[in-house]
């Protein structure tokens, strides 16, 4: 790296074992690093920065956040005032505002997280138990509500047993961490969820093509006699896509080489199947994967998550997946509100059928619109532009319209596929509909998203 300190650039020194090096980055008018010329990746990803000193790394993000907070370009943590409703009440970070803004960043895509029968619940059962389960499940945390929400889950998966982790993180986590040996191997869809993939931190992993089942076929074919165990790991509704696991083709590629399938129900479960159970009963696969996870806090609008396999499986996990053995059992009323809900799923179809008047509502409009929405079919729709600083202006254009949405920059997606997401729900009135993709249109056209 050669020195270009007669730029106005900021340095940091590099501890290279061989040399001492530098990182170099663009200033901004503002004196800091400019917001517009970097990502996330140059900060968290890039690995030259495992030779900077701890108090290097925290001020160069820090003087990024800085910049774009000064240009009020900082779209993240925006402080709610009312949850998650339909019509936030979000405070402006500039002029500290309280703005009802449309949210169409949560996913809570059947508003239970407001629904009064499901607080009435917790109301009459929490004197029971109380808050904190007080101990990791293994130990004293096993109640029987939690028990009972195990069954239930495990029922609409089609599956024997079911175990309830704090979070769906550490369920998706666990379970691969637990599974995983030296001599074993994940093997992920390129749009899998971090949370799986981080489940194999420091083991054998490969990748396949998005939804691709000859993709696939090539890693598995490669990793034929090379493996102990192998574990084909997918997104049963992909997050930040919106489209649905080609779990059909993929299960066939899988049990033809041996390998067992985990599928993540998060964006699935009460959302798709004809009783919002997901994604085996939307494609009639109850029973045929190995492992179904998933969480509580989309939907389902709590907190926590899940694993549902067979007795033996599920039996072995209590045993090996770390974050179910040493941490506290999820919060009861949490739990109970879990439980409320999918029964309201299940039994009452809540909010499903609204649901999808409005995500075909949405997803006319944006096709119509000529915005590039992939292959999205359930509640997520990406607005695909790959280009990063236009997906910050628009959602902050959006934003200074009252419409709340995500910006999904690079690394999160591939740097081609950058993208502001949207996500709809229930209780979306066709009016407050049509107001936002009206001015999702005008924004997308102000800024070349779509043809004028
Ligand atoms: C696909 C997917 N899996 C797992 C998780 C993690 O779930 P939780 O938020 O319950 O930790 C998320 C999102 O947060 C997700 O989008």
């Amino acid at each position: 790296m050669s020195d270009k300190t007669s730029n106005p650039r900021k340095h940091y020194h590099l501890f290279d074992d061989e040399n001492l090096d530098h990182l170099y980055f663009d200033i901004s008018k503002n004196g800091e690093i400019d917001a517009n010329k970097y990502s996330l990746y140059n900060f968290t990803g890039d690995p030259k920065l495992e030779y900077a000193e701890w108090e290097s790394r925290m001020d160069m993000m820090n003087s990024w956040f800085t910049d774009m907070k000064s240009e009020n370009r900082f779209l993240y943590e925006r402080e709610s005032l009312n949850g998650s409703k339909v019509v936030s009440q979000v405070v402006d970070p500039e002029t500290k505002e309280v703005r009802e803004m449309l949210n169409f960043a949560s996913n809570d895509y059947l508003n239970l997280t407001q629904d009064t029968r499901i607080w009435e619940k917790v109301k009459e059962l929490s004197p029971q138990y109380g808050g904190g389960a007080g101990g990791a499940p293994l130990l004293s945390g096993t109640m029987r509500v939690i028990n009972e929400l195990a069954e239930k889950i495990a029922q609409m998966k089609g599956m024997e047993s079911a175990i309830i982790y704090n979070s769906g993180y550490g369920a998706n986590f666990g379970t691969i961490a637990g599974l995983l040996g030296h001599k074993d191997v994940a093997i992920y869809d390129m749009f899998a969820h971090a949370s799986l993939i981080d489940g194999s931190r420091g083991a054998n992993k490969k990748f396949f093509q998005h939804n691709d089942s000859t993709s696939l076929e090539k890693v598995l074919k490669a990793s034929q006699n090379k493996y102990i165990n192998k574990l084909v790991v997918v997104d049963g509704v992909y997050s930040m896509d919106g489209d649905i696991a080609n779990l059909n083709e993929i299960l066939d590629v899988a049990k033809y080489y041996g390998a067992w399938v985990l599928v993540d129900e998060a964006h699935a479960t009460g959302v798709i199947g004809k009783t919002g159970c997901g994604t085996l009963e939307h494609l009639d696969l109850e029973g045929k994967v190995d492992i179904v996870t998933g969480t509580l806090s989309k939907a389902v609008g709590s907190i926590g998550g899940y694993v549902t396999a067979s007795k033996r499986l599920v039996n072995y996990l209590k045993y090996t997946s770390r974050s179910f053995m040493f941490s506290t059992a999820p919060y009861i009323p949490s739990i109970i509100a879990a439980k409320e809900a999918l029964n309201l799923i299940t039994e009452q179809k809540a909010g499903v059928d609204k649901l999808w008047e409005n995500i075909q509502y949405v997803k006319e409009r944006l096709t119509a619109a000529g915005f590039n929405i992939g292959n999205a079919e359930t509640a997520i729709f990406p607005i695909i532009i790959g280009d990063d600083n236009k997906v910050k202006e628009m959602t902050y254009k959006l934003h200074q319209r009252d419409i709340f949405v995500n910006p999904v920059p690079y690394p999160a997606v591939p740097r081609k596929l950058t993208r502001v997401r949207m996500t709809v729900t229930a209780g979306f009135s066709r009016e407050q509909l049509k107001y936002a993709l009206d001015e999702v249109e005008i924004v997308g056209k102000e800024l070349g998203v779509i043809p004028q």
